[in-house]
C-alpha cells in the first residue's frame, strides 16, 4: 500500500514501518513493532544495549532483511533491491566507526565520495558546514578523533540526503564542536531533512528530537517529545537548599542531607516550597541556595527502564 502524500507530494513518514518482526535464528528479537517518522523531523531511538536498535536500523537502511512486516522508507521498501539502490542514494548514514582510505587528503575522500550522487554539495561548502575546512589537505590519518568525526557527517552530507542515519554523532567531540554539530543537525530538519538519531547522551536528545522512541527487548515501550515522556515518566523535580548550621538532624519532612545540602525530590514543587518556607519560619532560619531542577530526559528514561523491571 502507498504511502499517503501531502499536498507538496512528498511523504507524510519519511519511515513507515508496520508490524516488523526479525528473527536471526534463535528466536524474535523484533515482536511486531510499528516505527514511524513524520518527514523532516528529527527522531531519536533509544534503548539499553540488546535492545534491537541497530537491528531495527539496519532493517530500515536495507543492510539487513526482515522476517514480516511492511516497511516503506521515502516511499520505496528498502527490502527490495531495486528500491534500495534508488534508496542509497537518498539516505545518508553516519557510522559510529567508518573505514576511509588513511593516505587520502580529506578533499580527495569528499571529492571522490561526491562523485557518487547527482547533485552534491560541494566540498568546501560541507567542509565549511562541520568547520574542517583548515583541513582540507591533511591526511585522513592524521586527524584527532574528533575531526575524523566531522569528517564522517561531511560525507553523509555531500549527497543532500533526504534521510540521515546518526549513530552518536557527537560522542568524543569538544564542547564546542559538539554545540556546532548540534545546530547543524537542527538546521537540517529546518531545511526539510529527516533525522533519525541514536544516542545515548540524552542531554542532546532532549535538545534535538522532536521525538523519541524507546525500544526494549524488541518493543517499544514508549513514544512521544521529549517533554512528554518526562511528564509520563512521573520523574521527580529535585528541590535543594544549603543546610542550615546547628540543625541536629531537624530536616522538613520527607527531605535528606545530602553533601551539605537539604533534598526533597517532589512532584509538586510548589506546595515543597511553600512546606520549606514554613518549615524555615517554625525553625527561625533562612532558606539560602534554593535551586530547583526539573526531570530530565534522563530521569524518565531510567525511571521508565526501572518501571519495567519487575
Ligand atoms: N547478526 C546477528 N545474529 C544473531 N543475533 C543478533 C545479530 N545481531 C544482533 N543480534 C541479537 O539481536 C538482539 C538485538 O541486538 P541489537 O544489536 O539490535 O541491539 P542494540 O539495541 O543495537 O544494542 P546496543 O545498544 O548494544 O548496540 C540481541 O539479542 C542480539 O544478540
Ligand atoms: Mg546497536
Amino acid at each position: 500500500m502507498p504511502d499517503p502524500t501531502n499536498l507538496r507530494g512528498q511523504y507524510v513518514h519519511a519511515i513507515n514501518a508496520i508490524d516488523i518482526t526479525k528473527d536471526y535464528g534463535k528466536g524474535e528479537v523484533l515482536h511486531r513493532v510499528t516505527y514511524q517518522v513524520p518527514a523532516g523531523r528529527i527522531a531519536a531511538l533509544l534503548g539499553p544495549n540488546g535492545a534491537g536498535k541497530t537491528t531495527l536500523i539496519e532493517i530500515l537502511e536495507g543492510h539487513r532483511g526482515r522476517t514480516s512486516g511492511t516497511l516503506s522508507v521515502l516511499g520505496l521498501d528498502p527490502g527490495d533491491r531495486r528500491d534500495f539502490a534508488k534508496l542509497r542514494r537518498r539516505i545518508s548514514v553516519v557510522l559510529q566507526q567508518t573505514m576511509l582510505e588513511p593516505g587520502l587528503s580529506v578533499r580527495d575522500v569528499l571529492r571522490r565520495h561526491a562523485s557518487y550522487y547527482p547533485n552534491p554539495l560541494e566540498v568546501d561548502e560541507v567542509l565549511e558546514q562541520v568547520d574542517l575546512i583548515e583541513k582540507r589537505t591533511a591526511l585522513v590519518k592524521s586527524l584527532s578523533d574528533g575531526m575524523r568525526r566531522r569528517l564522517d557527517l561531511a560525507l553523509a552530507l555531500t549527497g543532500r540526503p533526504e534521510l540521515l542515519f546518526l549513530d552518536e554523532p557527537t560522542t568524543g567531540l569538544d564542547p564546542l564542536s559538539r554545540r556546532r554539530i548540534r545546530a547543524l543537525v537542527a538546521g537540517l530538519r529546518d531545511s526539510g531533512t529527516t533525522v533519525v538519531l541514536t544516542s545515548h547522551d540524552l542531554v542532546e536528545v532532549q535538545e534535538l528530537a522532536d521525538r523519541v522512541d524507546v525500544i526494549r527487548d524488541g518493543e517499544f515501550i514508549a513514544s512521544g517529545s521529549p517533554d512528554e515522556l518526562v511528564r509520563d515518566a512521573q520523574a521527580y523535580t529535585v528541590v535543594e537548599f544549603a543546610a542550615p548550621e546547628g540543625l541536629d538532624g531537624r530536616l522538613p519532612e520527607g527531605a535528606s542531607l545530602v553533601n551539605g545540602r537539604v533534598r526533597i525530590h517532589t512532584d509538586d514543587q510548589d506546595a515543597v516550597v511553600r512546606r520549606v518556607q514554613e518549615w524555615a519560619a517554625r525553625e527561625r532560619t533562612e532558606i539560602t541556595g534554593l535551586t530547583i531542577v526539573p526531570p530530565s530526559l534522563d530521569d524518565a528514561y531510567i525511571a521508565m527502564l526501572k518501571d519495567g523491571q519487575t
